[in-house]
């Protein structure tokens, strides 16, 4: 089925210590941002609106080179503030897939899973169980412990019925940061449904993420 989609590259990439900001840097011989354009692009995915930088047109068009399909819209200060920038670029839409740049291997079996639990809810995110045991820690010491049996690790992209994930975030506008677009749901009530996540869509956020772990996601390709 037909969905829009947003990815969000507006980010100073600060923590991964790069030579250029994370979303522009190499990851399997391409552009991180490339990565998931592809993908995306070749999910069907229209419109494709990706938030940048401010002045950060031609290193995304450097990244995208040879690509088409795609449109550019500046971020803003926050994650959430560029999300509801792209927001604003899609003039309707029934679904809407919303994704971090940061992000690049993104197996297209996920993108069906989300579209497919869209048939019943208002939103739905890949997540992953919690494995390590959890502790509080309070000036460098354990201070008591948590139990992980309801807690989930949640990637991106997430999938929402425009409408609903539109008019949300106009709610949400200018309360706290949010952690993610399925919280900013969450608040309005929205319901979401969990389907399962991938190792691989494992977020690039330090250096050593830059560190290959895992295969690539195609074989034969970059
Ligand atoms: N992002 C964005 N606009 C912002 C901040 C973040 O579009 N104002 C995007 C990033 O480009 C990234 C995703 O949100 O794809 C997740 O954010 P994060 O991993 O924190 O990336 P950065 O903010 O770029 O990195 P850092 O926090 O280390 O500076
Ligand atoms: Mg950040």
């Amino acid at each position: 089925p037909a969905f829009a989609a947003i990815i969000v590259a507006a980010g100073k990439g600060i923590r991964a210590g790069q030579p250029l900001p994370k979303q522009f840097a190499d990851w399997r011989g391409k552009p991180v941002l490339r990565h998931s354009v592809e993908t995306l692009l070749e999910a069907g995915a229209a419109p494709l609106v990706i938030a940048i930088p401010e002045n950060g047109e031609a290193a995304a068009h450097t990244a995208l080179d040879g690509l088409a399909g795609y449109t550019l819209v500046a971020g803003g200060v926050t994650r959430q503030q560029s999300v509801a920038r792209a927001l604003s670029a899609i003039e309707s839409a029934d679904t809407v897939l919303i994704h971090d740049a940061a992000r690049p291997d993104l197996p297209p079996a996920v993108i069906e899973r989300l579209l497919g639990a869209l048939e019943t809810h208002a939103g739905a995110i890949p997540v992953l169980p919690v494995v390590d045991s959890l502790a509080f820690e309070e000036e460098g010491m354990m201070a008591g412990a948590a139990p992980r049996e309801h807690l989930r690790r949640v990637q991106t992209p997430q999938a929402f019925r425009f409408a609903a994930i539109r008019d949300a975030h106009a709610i949400w506008a200018g309360e706290a940061d949010a952690g993610d677009d399925a919280q900013v749901l969450r608040a309005s009530g929205g319901e979401i449904a969990h389907v399962a996540g991938d190792e691989r869509l494992a977020k690039l956020t330090f250096a050593e993420d830059f560190m290959t772990r895992l295969p690539p996601l195609r074989t034969g390709m970059g």
